[in-house]
């Protein structure tokens, strides 16, 4: 027999207010024709005043316990990745397990920035199947409007808010066991990269909260190849190839980091899921935000073989293949 991580539920929250391309081209200097051409985004959401990356996590979270059935309370894991965190501590994910009322287990943040998601799956995946932990949420969530600098058009444009959640359960089951699950993980950094992608201040060094900067061709060169790189790792580790694969769902950065990736794994353009045109770059959020938003309109079914992907700031990146 063996402990594996189960994926029972899903969950997604964004914040009301929508902001299309046209909108922000009424305030920077840029255009729709040039930021769909570019990268493929429409719209993004940007949070209010009232919304945060605490009470998106929260609803995402709602909504993904809902989706399972099971109580709020018998939740004993929260593994939060953010980058944008409401306060520098305490950490978020013990604001969300207040908010849920599941307190008593273990609660904190993951920092990996767009892998974020990935960190904390195989964090939350390891811990379950260690008998630390019965029932896991993870969740994804930012707030980058905050951290954006609105007079840069060439990151401002790419980035918005939002929250995903996933509720992992540990099951036993057979070694051989065809079921569902989290086949395999794999997750890598490369802190030589820093300067291409980061945020220019921090508790320990300015004493502010800074703004993202980011050298974008650098950051998409090394994109497409990691990606490529680590979804075959995955894919090695479980014997199988990307033919086997029912759907890719790739952090949501750029249309055309997802073409090229899935260009270079020879896998088809409608295995690919993307949100990137209606949600922009969510960082942490956005591999879970894509993942519910295919399982609810019913693309992804039980027994489907799926890989979850991402790159980010650091350079981190990293995979997983789960079985629905
Ligand atoms: N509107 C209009 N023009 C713009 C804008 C804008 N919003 N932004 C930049 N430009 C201009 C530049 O000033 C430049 O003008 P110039 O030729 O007169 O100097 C021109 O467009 C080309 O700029 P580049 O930065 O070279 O454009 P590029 O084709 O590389 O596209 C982009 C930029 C979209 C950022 C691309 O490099 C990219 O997608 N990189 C990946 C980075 C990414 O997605 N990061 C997300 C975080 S990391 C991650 O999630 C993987």
């Amino acid at each position: 027999m063996t402990r594996r991580s189960v994926l029972i539920g899903t969950g997604s929250a964004l914040p009301k207010r929508a902001v299309s391309n046209a909108e922000l081209a009424a305030q920077v200097d840029t255009s729709d024709e040039w930021i769909v051409e570019r990268t493929g985004i429409r719209n993004r959401y940007i949070a209010g005043p009232d919304e945060t990356t605490g009470t998106l996590a929260t609803a995402a979270a709602r909504a993904a316990i809902a989706a399972t059935g099971i109580e709020a309370a018998s939740i004993d894991l929260i593994v939060l990745a953010t980058a944008t965190p409401d306060q520098t501590f305490p950490a978020t994910a013990t604001s969300v397990q207040h908010a849920l009322g599941c307190n008593g287990g273990i609660a904190f943040d993951v920092a990996a920035v767009c892998s974020g998601f990935l960190y904390a799956l195989g964090v939350a995946d390891s811990m379950l199947r260690s008998g630390m932990a019965g029932r896991a949420l993870v969740i994804g969530a930012e707030t980058f409007s905050r951290i954006l600098d609105w007079e840069d058009r060439a990151t401002c444009v790419l980035f918005g808010d939002g929250a995903g959640a996933v509720v992992l359960e540990a099951r036993e089951v057979g070694d051989d066991d065809k079921g569902p699950g989290i086949l395999a993980t794999k997750l890598h950094a490369d802190g030589a990269h820093g300067p291409m992608l980061y945020v220019d201040g921090g508790v320990s060094t300015t004493g502010t909260v800074g703004k993202l900067r980011m050298k974008g061709r650098e950051v998409f060169r090394h994109a497409v190849t990691n990606l490529a790189s680590v979804l075959n790792e995955v894919l090695g580790e479980v014997g199988l190839t990307a033919d086997d694969l029912d759907w890719l769902v790739p952090h949501q950065a750029n249309a055309r980091i997802l073409e090229a990736t899935a260009k270079k794994l020879s896998l088809p353009a409608s295995k690919v899921v993307i949100t990137v045109d209606r949600h922009a770059n969510t960082s942490a959020a956005s591999v879970p935000l894509a993942l519910d938003a295919a399982i609810r309109d019913g693309r992804i079914q039980p027994g489907h073989l799926v890989m979850l992907e991402a790159m980010g700031g650091g350079f981190t990146w990293g995979a997983s293949l789960i079985r629905m």
